[in-house]
């Protein structure tokens, strides 16, 4: 499933727009920093709205978010699933983080998914992001069933926002943390993956990929280019439409890519 980032109705709209086109089941990703915002209640509720009129399968989650009050918060608010995003924490603490979030998240009907190892870069800003620790195989095992987690994020070579070097993943290692995990992989940090590399990650048993960076991109190049046309008569709406188009075109390229891999 591809889980894309929204910060606005636009994006969220362009989102399900490109799932129902392609048939497929999207995931619109909320970022903890825009949810902890003044009006981050309000925006959330906005992509709720979104997600339910939506003609594709829609959930919104909250991405990486490590406060357990945050979590309850949105859980509470009604989003289909969380991130509580431990990886920065002690082992022991991540762990725990991860088992009380999962434990709210059940009487939601909602999911968890967690972070283990540490994916470098920052989710709202794109820099040149090196690679952080690597995700252990066997302590991802023992991280699954002590928490319960739903889905586990993967640190393979990913990377949030731009990567500092050709990307390149260990596959060998995703491939050893699926043998002993039997909850879905996720792959944060697509953005600037090539297509064949982001492929050979689903083949080796990556379930659901995050994408944020490029979609912000085409949406700034969007608003760039359509501005003349949208102050020329104060058209607001010329503006929008150029967004969701390109958010649109760039999610639905992700999702054609992820339908064209299968599974080992
Ligand atoms: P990118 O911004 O690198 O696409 O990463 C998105 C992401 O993983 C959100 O959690």
């Amino acid at each position: 499933v591809g889980a894309f980032t929204a910060y606005d109705l636009e994006a969220a709209l362009a989102a399900c727009r490109a799932a129902a086109d392609t048939g497929t089941g999207v995931i619109i990703l909320l970022s903890a920093r825009s949810y902890m915002d003044r009006d981050g209640e309000a925006l959330l509720a906005a992509l709720l709205a979104v997600a339910a009129h939506s003609p594709a399968r829609a959930c919104v989650q909250l991405d990486h978010c490590d406060r357990l009050e945050v979590l309850e918060s949105a859980l509470a608010a009604g989003v289909g699933a969380v991130m509580a995003d431990g990886a920065l924490l002690p082992y022991e603490e991540n762990v725990a983080l991860v088992a009380r979030a999962v434990a709210v998240a059940r009487k939601h009907g909602s999911a968890v998914e967690a972070e283990l190892g540490s994916i470098q870069g920052d989710e709202d800003t794109a820099q040149a992001a090196t690679v952080g620790a690597l995700t252990d195989p066997e302590q991802a095992e023992d991280f699954v069933a002590r928490t319960g987690t739903d889905c586990l994020a993967v640190s393979i070579g990913n990377v949030h926002g731009h990567y500092s070097r050709p990307p390149e993943l260990d596959l060998g290692r995703l491939r050893a943390i699926r043998s002993r995990v039997s909850a879905p992989l996720s792959l944060h940090g697509a953005s600037g993956l090539p297509d064949t590399l982001l492929q050979r990650a689903i083949n080796a048993g990556i379930r659901k990929v995050n994408v944020n960076t490029e979609l912000r991109i085409a949406y700034l190049d969007a608003t760039r280019e359509s501005l003349p046309d949208a102050v020329d008569g104060t058209r607001l709406t010329v503006l929008h439409a150029a967004q969701v188009a390109a958010v649109q075109s760039v999610v639905q390229a992700k999702l054609a890519v992820l339908g064209a891999s299968s599974s080992e």
